[in-house]
């Protein structure tokens, strides 16, 4: 505990609403990628020359955020649109969205893993129980010292607990950028690579809204605290997943996860990573 204190006096705390060009940075895509509305919207565009994407200006060490995606609609079978945290260098942590395009009238699949210190191989994927194509949804990653907590809509879809008592790295100290991109994966998106891209279909589309975020940005060298005094504002930093969040996570999983490391028994004979039975 005094440990993380120390780390978070390091920060500055944020909140940050909805300004795609004060808090972010097209990288690449050659003018795919287009800020509109005065910052209010972003659109990502992939065609056969390239696909497009953007980065957030500021590192963050913790926070809270949410961003509403419309996803390619129509034919996006061998598209992947990506939003994800992730620091640099080999030993890299890393929070993962990708959403793996299908046909029309098909489900995407919701992709997720987890990177500490280089080491992923945690998937987890569900199919989501509306469709994603039609209108903006929300998705979120809560990343405080406690835990990490992916949701939809509000819904809690998935947790990977601080379990370094029990020996599991936590990604605590790296600062990460917030990625978002859109590009072809057709090698091995949609049903495994079978369903190629349809190029006839470009440019393929992904919108975003409403980008907010309470977060701690990374500073060298400001001696600000992370933490605010106002403690609605800092509750997220302390939050976790409360009786209904727990039963929320089991509904999704029971009803629309279709693949998780966990259970992977062909992966993992000699049994599976520590943090499944943990989590
Ligand atoms: C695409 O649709 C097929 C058939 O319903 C399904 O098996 C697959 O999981 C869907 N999603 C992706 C990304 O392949
Ligand atoms: C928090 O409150 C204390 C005492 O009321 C005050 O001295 C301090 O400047 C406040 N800090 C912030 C960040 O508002
Ligand atoms: C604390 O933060 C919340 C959310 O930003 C705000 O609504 C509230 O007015 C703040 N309270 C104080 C005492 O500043």
């Amino acid at each position: 505990m005094k440990k993380s204190f120390l780390f978070l006096m390091m920060f500055l705390v944020v909140a940050l609403a909805g300004n795609f060009n004060q808090d972010f940075d097209i990288t690449w895509g050659d003018g795919r990628a287009k800020i509109l509305e005065n910052g209010q919207l972003l659109t990502l565009s992939l065609d056969k020359t390239s696909g497009s994407g953007f980065r957030s200006k500021n590192q963050y060490l913790f926070g809270k955020i949410d961003l509403k995606i419309k996803l390619v609609p129509g034919n996006s079978a061998g598209t992947v649109t990506t939003y994800y945290l992730s620091s640099i260098g080999s030993s890299h942590d890393e929070i993962d969205f990708e959403f793996l395009g299908n046909l029309s009238g098909d489900p995407y699949i919701l992709h997720t893993n987890v990177f500490t210190q280089g080491k992923g191989n945690r998937e987890q994927q569900f199919y989501l129980w509306f469709d994603p194509t039609k209108d903006f949804h929300t998705y979120s990653i809560l990343w405080n010292p406690q835990s990490i907590i992916f949701s939809v809509d509000g819904t809690p879809i998935r947790q990977f607990k601080n379990l370094e008592a029990s020996g599991i790295p936590y990604p605590k100290n790296q600062p990460m950028w917030i990625y978002s991109s859109l590009w072809n994966a057709d090698d091995w998106a949609t049903r495994g690579g079978l369903v190629k891209t349809d190029w006839s279909k470009a440019p393929f589309i992904a919108s975003y809204r409403n980008y907010n975020a309470q977060a701690c940005v990374w500073s060298s060298t400001s001696s600000s605290s992370c933490s605010s005094n106002n403690s609605t504002e800092n509750s997220w930093l302390s939050e976790s997943l409360d009786s209904t969040g727990q039963s929320r996570i089991k509904w999704v999983q029971s009803n629309y996860m279709i693949y998780n490391y966990c259970t992977d028994t062909k992966r993992f004979p000699q049994g599976f990573p520590p943090e499944c039975s943990l989590n």
